[in-house]
Parts: structure tokens; C-alpha cells; sequence
């Protein structure tokens, strides 16, 4: 069963000849979502549900919830779960007083239903616990993009301290350096800010990964600082690029090389710099496993 999930991906998954099932859908008068599954025999021992979650974000939360009990109603005996992409995974906790736990609050009803959970790239390892204790398979595809596509760095970076494991990964199956930014958002305004940091990456290739690229403002502050420090060519290696608002000017501008992305969210928008790269397999080889 797919929700929401790219075009590409749904090709790839046809091509793999994966008995696609599509849920009847509508819409209420009031704008009310109605799902309704057909051709999904009760003994049918497991269905997987992939999913991903942007854009229109609640919507397709809606849509995921009422897929996932329609199963439950049809006693299916085991449930797989793949997220593309975790909407509000960001919200992992109370960065200010007063704020909810949005990931909790969305991901916890969800974990109920499902026998295995995948998700691709989440957040953080506070966005996977509030599955509610349930075992998650968390799909880091940094290594396995720039394979498909040939890429050859000589210096992996992390725009923040938070993509640092990702930058670890990465670099240790390509054998090579790796280092951190620290970033600093003002919670309040969303302004970000960088600290300036010595970089040994004088006439090198370098790697920026990250797990989504949504304003761009984090990405195009690491690429300006890259620059400065004398890099001969800066490509970024992000999982779920979103490119809201300004994000391609924005990138542009600070004079990205190329983005490196994978088929995780429908986008409009595809820059000339922009490479997507199709991670099906590798999703479906985690939820079989
Ligand atoms: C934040 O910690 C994330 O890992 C990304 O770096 C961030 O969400 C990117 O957002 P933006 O593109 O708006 O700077």
C-alpha cells in the first residue's frame, strides 16, 4: 500500500514487480478524508505501508493513520511500515517552554499498529523514540547515493552537530576526513547563524551531508564557509530535499556545486544542479529483512 509516495519511487517498485494495492479515496463535503481498502484478503499474512510525509504534511498523516486501521480491521498479521519522510520530526522535543512534542504526540499511535518500522533518514535518535519503544530501522542513504552516482570527495562536513554521525558514516566508506560546523538557531525568529571554523579543505572536494535541506539556509552557510576556506568544489549529499520558500536562490547564490538527493518527497522544483537518486530497493531490502 503506498501513501503519498513520489512518482519514481512507485516506478521502481513497479519495476521490482511489487503487487502495488492503491486504497479508494475521497474527500467529504466538509473536506473529511475516507479511505477504504479492497483486494487485501484478511489471510493475508503481511502488508507493507509506504509512506512518505510531505508535502501536506497532515493530510497525509490523516491518510496514514486511516490506512493503517483499516488494516488492523481487515486482521492482517503483520504490518511494515517504511517513512520516506517524517513529517514534524523536527519537533523531537520541548526547545521551549510551552511547545509539544510534536513527533511524540503523531509517531506514538502510529507505532501501535505496525509489526516493523523503516524510516528513512529520521532526524534524530529522540525522533525514532517516540515510536513509543517500538524497534525502528533508521536507513542512512548518504553512502549508498554516492555510489550510485560515482562521487568522488576528498572531505566530508556536517552543517551542525547534529548531522555529525551521518558525516562519520559517510566518510568512513569513503575513506575520507570529516568534520563538524556548529549551528546555532534562534528558536524564536528561525534565524541560524554558523561559527566560523578553520577548515583543512584548501584546493579539496568536499561532501556536505544532512538529512533535509527545507529553507536552505543551513546548506547555503556551510557551502559560503567552504568557499572562503578555499574548497575547489562543494556538493551537498542531503536526504530529503524539501526547497521551500527561496531555498534554490538561496543555494545558488552561495554557489552549490551539485545536490545529491534521494526520491523521498514529490518536489516540484528540480534545479539543473539538483540529482536525485532512486533508494526503492534499498528501502524494500530493510522492510524484507
Ligand atoms: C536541522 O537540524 C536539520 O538537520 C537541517 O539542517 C535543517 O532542518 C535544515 O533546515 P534549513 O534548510 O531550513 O536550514
Amino acid at each position: 500500500m503506498l501513501s503519498g509516495v513520489p512518482k519514481s519511487f512507485r516506478e521502481s517498485l513497479k519495476n521490482m514487480n511489487v503487487e502495488i494495492v492503491n486504497p479508494i479515496r475521497k474527500t467529504f463535503p466538509d473536506g473529511e478524508q475516507y479511505i477504504r481498502i479492497e483486494g487485501v484478503e484478511s489471510s493475508t499474512e503481511e502488508v507493507f505501508v509506504v509512506a512518505s510525509l510531505y508535502p501536506l504534511q497532515d493530510s497525509k498523516l490523516i491518510e496514514l493513520y486511516l490506512t493503517l486501521d483499516s488494516l488492523k480491521g481487515l486482521e492482517i498479521a503483520k504490518i511494515g511500515l517504511a517513512i520516506l519522510y517524517q513529517a514534524y520530526g523536527r519537533q523531537d522535543k520541548r526547545f521551549l517552554c510551552g511547545e509539544p512534542v510534536s513527533a511524540c504526540v503523531l509517531y506514538k499511535p502510529i507505532a501501535e499498529y505496525c509489526d516493523k518500522i523503516v524510516v528513512v533518514d529520521a532526524h534524530s535518535k529522540h525522533s525514532i523514540e517516540c515510536f513509543d519503544g517500538k524497534k525502528v530501522e533508521n536507513v542512512l542513504p548518504h553512502g549508498y547515493m554516492a555510489k550510485k552516482i560515482g562521487l568522488k570527495v576528498d572531505f566530508v562536513l556536517a552543517p551542525d552537530r547534529g548531522a555529525i554521525e551521518r558525516a562519520r558514516v559517510l566518510a568512513t566508506e569513503l575513506g575520507t576526513e570529516y568534520d563538524n560546523l556548529d549551528k546555532f538557531r534562534d528558536r524564536v525568529t528561525g534565524e541560524i547563524s554558523v561559527s566560523e571554523k578553520e577548515l583543512d579543505v584548501k584546493n579539496r572536494r568536499v561532501a556536505i551531508v544532512d538529512d533535509i535541506v527545507s529553507t536552505g539556509g543551513t546548506l547555503a552557510k556551510a557551502v559560503e564557509q567552504l568557499y572562503k576556506a578555499g574548497a575547489s568544489k562543494v556538493i551537498a549529499i542531503v536526504t530529503h530535499a524539501l526547497l521551500v520558500g527561496r531555498a534554490i536562490e538561496r543555494l545558488e547564490a552561495a554557489g552549490i556545486d551539485m545536490l545529491v538527493t534521494a526520491n523521498t518527497v514529490e518536489r516540484s522544483s528540480r534545479p539543473r544542479w539538483l540529482v536525485e537518486v532512486d533508494i526503492a530497493e534499498l528501502v524494500m531490502e530493510q522492510l524484507l529483512k
